[in-house]
């Protein structure tokens, strides 16, 4: 005979690799992030994605590959996402609270990771959009201002408000004292941050291909140029920034590497819901 509690066990929705809401922040009407809780045996290297989702009203999980914008040593694990209202998986998952269930695979993978590329001194990270996630978890990770004196990050959204999680993440890297004791208390100094609009006013408005094409970025950044010899970048963002960014990188006289063929840049497409 069933007692009441396994009857009610039975009736629960049972989630496969269910992880615990713990921190939800909406940042404007169509982006959101939230932390969750880390499952003990998962190990990744800052920069990897993971498949996450809930389950769809057809009862099976419901799917999408997000980039951990949290570090490797972290406890909790943090994602960025955008919200698109009639999204499968977005429209419902931006309503999570504190307490709720999510599904993690914890099965981690993906391109935009250290031993991806030679060794080098300056390091790039591209970014349009939610592509700034997987930065924010190497902006976060010892190793990468052990291996460069040098990071640029440039971030390019369509309007302002859209720049503020990058930029609240720098400026609270800047203050950490965790960060600061373990990664040695300058090491701050090394990240340079470049935001820019396309559709909104702000201090730099342009695309960076657009801007870097030109050579703007360089004067601004006091910098000669990119070059095979010193420059590494990691780029992330939509289909067709990729593409453009690679013909940029590779006119510099990059080469395209991945985990197994480490060389002078990496590209991860920016998922979205
Ligand atoms: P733009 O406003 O000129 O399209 P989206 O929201 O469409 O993913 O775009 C995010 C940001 O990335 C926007 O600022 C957008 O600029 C920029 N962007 C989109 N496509 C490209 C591209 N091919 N090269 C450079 N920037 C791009």
């Amino acid at each position: 005979m069933k007692s009441v509690s396994d009857a009610s066990a039975v009736k629960a929705p049972v989630l496969p690799n269910a992880q615990t809401v713990l921190d939800v922040k909406h940042w404007t009407d169509s982006l959101f992030s939230f932390k969750v809780s880390r499952p003990a045996s998962l190990r990744f290297r800052s920069g990897e994605f993971v498949m996450i989702g809930l389950l769809g009203d057809n009862g099976k999980p419901l799917l999408r590959a997000y980039s951990i914008a949290s570090p490797s040593w972290d406890d909790e694990l943090e994602f960025y996402s955008i919200k698109v209202q009639d999204g499968p998986l977005t429209s419902k998952l931006q309503h999570i609270k504190p307490g709720d269930q999510i599904i993690l695979r914890p099965k981690p993978v993906g391109t935009l990771v250290h031993d991806a590329l030679l060794p080098g001194k300056r390091l790039w990270f591209f970014a349009t959009g939610t592509g700034f996630a997987p930065f924010a978890s190497l902006l976060r990770e010892p190793q990468t201002y052990e291996d460069y004196d040098e990071v640029i990050i440039t971030h390019t959204c369509r309007e302002v408000a859209e720049l503020e999680y990058g930029r609240r993440l720098i400026d609270d890297i800047k203050q950490d004292e965790m960060l600061a004791e373990l990664m040695g208390a300058d090491f701050h100094k090394k990240i340079r941050y470049y935001p820019t609009t396309t559709r909104e006013e702000s201090p730099k408005m342009g695309r960076i291909t657009t801007l870097l094409k030109d050579g703007t970025v360089f004067r601004d950044l006091g910098i000669d140029g990119i070059a095979p010899e010193s420059d590494r970048a990691m780029v992330c963002g939509s289909l067709a920034f990729n593409h453009d960014i690679k013909d940029i990188l590779e006119e510099f006289g990059l080469r395209e590497g991945a985990n197994s063929e480490p060389k002078e840049f990496v590209i991860e497409k920016a998922f979205v819901g």
